[in-house]
């Protein structure tokens, strides 16, 4: 029997480009084709990401449940890689049968593998935050999303931290305990050398809440959810693997340290889920044709305040998990090399086509003091970037006339020649041209 595959979709900029969606519209084809993957697996970061869906209007954010809620058929699996804060993970099953009465419940299947975030984790992570700001000053911030992302991260590869299969040891209170009362000291540490402030009562009433959503946890699937995927696999089925954050915030490629505490890279599946290479399947990069980016650390394809208003406001820029506002830039072909180098993409799928409020958009082609190709080690020595204009494509509504615009067709035209100088040539696969799972234009097959 031939083997099933796991088809990875991953972001290569820095997040927020439409990866829920297309997560939702590739459930949907595969389930018109009756060739529906078995699981979608979660395998890196945590309640940081924030996946937007739509049904009939309806919006549906997923910070910690991968994207495949509306499909009964199909597994919901967080592998090892991923961190959990269990009070937003038992708040966004519940949110999900009160919205849309869909019990997530029975298909959720949590690795014991993967790392406890715990009640302490999310304060130090603002501590950090505040530390960095008093000692470099605001514009050096990483400007994390304060979910505890780092905390948990470190403390996992310390060996002090907890994993979700700890919650079901006979010793757990104790091992809680002892998590708690050491980074209870930590904190202090904070309040005494930066006199961060923080509130006793806060502190207690998270406690007990986070105790209280482990005891429903408790009834979830924990367990070898690797070993289950590896027996659908081997049996022919295949798997959906959704990145949680952009391969510019991966730990050890992106711009440090101006990234998340994971491996964003699609590759980290192999680890995160424990297969060998023979699984990979295709690999499909998620962008938006405009980049954006939230957060500290530079930004060199940024756009002028004035377009970067009209991108937020028509795109709806506004961060799904922290509401910051997004700064906006054009499509940097330097970023998307390097990220293709490190990745190779099979597919691209190019997202929001039908968002342009502007005359003449642009494409940063390259970096003019790295012109040999090289990638900077920190994105603020970037001095020049060139841009080339390309005619915008304003006021088009999919909706009235399906058919793409000119002026878009030739931006897409710019960005396959582009995809042929890169080594893994991936093909233009799709382009999103709404919020809902079947507003899909399908460029190539
Ligand atoms: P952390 O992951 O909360 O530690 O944040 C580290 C950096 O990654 C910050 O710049 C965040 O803004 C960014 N980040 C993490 N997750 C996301 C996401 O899902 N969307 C956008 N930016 C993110």
């Amino acid at each position: 029997m031939q083997k099933g595959k796991i088809d990875i979709f991953y972001g290569p900029c820095w997040c927020d480009e439409g990866k829920g969606k297309i997560v939702d519209s590739a459930l949907y084809k595969r389930g018109q084709e009756g060739n529906q993957y078995k699981a979608v697996v979660r395998f890196q970061g945590g309640p940081n990401a924030g996946h937007t869906l739509y049904r009939a209007g309806v919006k549906c954010v997923l910070h910690q449940i991968p994207s495949a809620v509306f499909y009964p058929d199909v597994l919901l699996v967080s592998s090892s890689g991923v961190v959990i804060d269990p009070i937003l993970y038992v708040s966004e099953v519940a949110e999900i049968q009160e919205n849309f009465s869909i019990d997530v419940a029975p298909r959720l299947r949590i690795s014991h593998r993967a790392k406890l975030i715990s009640p302490l984790a999310p304060l130090l992570d603002r501590a950090e935050e505040s530390r960095r700001t008093g000692v470099r000053g605001d514009t050096n911030k990483v400007g994390t999303t304060g979910k505890g992302i780092g905390v948990a991260y470190a403390s996992d590869r310390a060996r002090t931290g907890m994993r979700l299969g700890d919650i079901l040891a006979p010793d757990f209170m104790e091992k809680f305990e002892t998590l708690f009362a050491f980074e209870k000291m930590h904190l202090a540490f904070h309040v005494e050398k930066f006199a961060y402030e923080y509130n006793e009562e806060e502190i207690a009433i998270r406690k007990q809440k986070w105790l209280e959503a482990i005891e429903v946890m408790r009834a979830y699937m924990i367990g070898d959810v690797e070993h289950e995927v590896r027996t659908i696999l081997r049996e022919g089925g295949d798997v959906l693997a959704e990145g949680a954050q952009g391969s510019m915030l991966d730990i050890d490629h992106g711009d440090y340290p101006y990234v998340t505490s994971s491996s964003t890279l699609p590759q980290e599946i192999l680890l995160s889920l424990g297969v060998g290479p023979e699984y990979i399947g295709e690999r499909i990069a998620i962008m938006k044709w405009y980049n954006t980016k939230v957060g500290g650390g530079a930004f060199p394809s940024r756009m002028d305040a004035e377009l970067e208003k009209k991108f937020q406001e028509a795109g709806g820029e506004f961060g799904a998990t922290t509401g910051r506002p997004r700064m906006c830039g054009w499509l940097d072909l330097a970023v998307l090399r390097y990220v293709f180098d490190l990745s190779s993409p099979t597919k691209v799928v190019v997202t929001k086509a039908d968002i342009c409020a502007v005359d003449e958009v642009g494409i940063a082609t390259g970096y003019t003091e790295y012109a040999d190709g090289s990638f900077p080690y920190a994105l603020a020595d970037v001095q020049d970037v060139a841009v080339e204009k390309m005619p915008g494509w304003p006021g088009w509504n999919p909706k009235e006339s399906p058919e793409l615009p000119p002026a878009l067709r030739a931006y897409l035209e710019r960005l396959e020649a582009f995809f042929q100088t890169c080594d893994s040539k991936p093909l233009l696969y799709a382009v999103s041209i709404g919020p809902e799972h079947e507003d899909m234009y399908y460029w190539k097959n």
